[in-house]
């Protein structure tokens, strides 16, 4: 059995970083919104303060790399090189599925790997929904949370993927129950993620309604879960079908920042510091993105990681500046949007 799991996910990283894998005939839905320049900003660039306050963390601007991978021999280097450059620019890592790490230890080190490389980072853990259906005792998700020292758990609602895979688990019904408890036995936040479908506004009501604070939306336009599968299953057609499947990621925040009280991560297909911006002037508390950075470390490991972290966070602070924000909380309540 976790044979497969190593297998799959040694498999899902060599498609991610080979084949296309992205939406095509949909897009996040960002480029129909513009940020309305401000030509008299009556601020210096030493000004900005993009930083933002995340699960009692100060992250130096709204940005996390959302789970990847975890639990085959090749994830190791990938999460201590994620870990690495997360500790250098101060931004927050999720790391993917620990699901493997609930069957045995083999492969413990590729997630214990990112504290130690990571001691100060907001670390977050992951497990899929699916698996906590007909789960009878909420310990060994427990554990392994405080085996990696997360911060946080990001529960996963993966349901077109796991009816593409071949091995996929189809018992859907109980998730939110299965949410809802983690929430009240867990002693760390519950983030509940899409894994690149987005979040409808009656889905996020429901998640509320179970007392979820932090959702991130994961929505359609970047990676596509569908295309990855395609390279993966044999009824690839079926897969090809529903390869740009999901909610826009502009367009699900949209609808899910008129609900109050919750913390947004937007992320799917965020591709840079103005996509940042636009997301942050929408509502989002901070953004996510994975495929961006899965990329820069194939090709320079952590410098390409730090590289890319330092470029979206210059130009998410230019866009600060060029808005007349000063900072990322001015940004998100000022909102200066226009529509293109
Ligand atoms: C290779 C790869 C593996 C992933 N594994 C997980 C995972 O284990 N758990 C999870 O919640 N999301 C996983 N994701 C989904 C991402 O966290 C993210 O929600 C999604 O890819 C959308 O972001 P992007 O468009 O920036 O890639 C994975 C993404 C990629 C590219």
């Amino acid at each position: 059995m976790c044979m497969s799991i190593s297998k799959r996910k040694q498999e899902h990283i060599d498609i991610a970083l080979s084949r296309s894998v992205e939406f095509g005939a949909k897009t996040n839905g960002f480029e129909r919104i513009d940020l309305e320049h401000c030509a008299l900003p009556e601020l210096n660039w030493e000004d900005i303060h993009p930083e933002i306050q995340f699960l009692g963390k100060i992250l130096s601007f709204p940005l996390m790399i959302t789970a990847i991978t975890g639990g085959f021999e090749g994830a190791k280097d990938i999460n201590s090189a994620l870990a690495e450059a997360c500790q250098a620019e101060g931004v927050a890592l999720g790391l993917g599925s620990q699901r493997q790490m609930l069957e045995d230890e083999n492969h413990l080190d590729t997630f214990t790997v990112a504290r130690k490389k990571g001691p100060d980072i907001v670390l977050i853990g992951n497990i899929g929904a699916v698996q906590l259906v007909g789960m009878k005792d909420s310990g060994p998700v427990r554990r392994a949370v405080e085996r990696i020292e997360a911060d946080a758990l990001a529960i996963h609602l993966n349901v077109l993927q796991e009816i593409l895979q071949p091995e996929g688990n189809t018992l859907f019904k109980g998730m939110l129950n299965g949410i809802e408890r983690m929430i009240r036995e867990l002693d760390v936040p519950v983030i509940v993620k899409e894994i690149g479908c987005g979040i409808s506004r009656e889905v996020a009501l429901k998640l509320v309604d179970a007392g979820v604070k932090i959702i991130d939306i994961a929505g359609a336009g970047g990676t596509s879960w569908a295309g990855i599968e395609s390279h993966r299953v044999k009824q690839d057609a079926l897969a090809r079908q529903f390869w740009n499947w999901g909610i826009p990621t502009a367009e699900s925040l949209q609808v899910i920042s008129e609900i109050e009280s919750i913390t947004i991560i937007a992320s799917g297909g965020v591709d840079g510091g103005i996509t940042m911006a636009k997301a942050i002037a929408l509502g989002a508390h901070l953004c996510g993105a994975a495929l961006p950075f899965l990329q820069a470390y194939s090709k320079e490991d952590a410098e390409g990681i730090v590289a890319l972290i330092r470029e979206w966070k210059e130009a998410y602070r230019m866009a600060l500046l060029l808005t007349g924000c000063q900072n990322t909380d001015t940004l998100r309540n000022r909102k200066p949007l226009r529509t293109c």
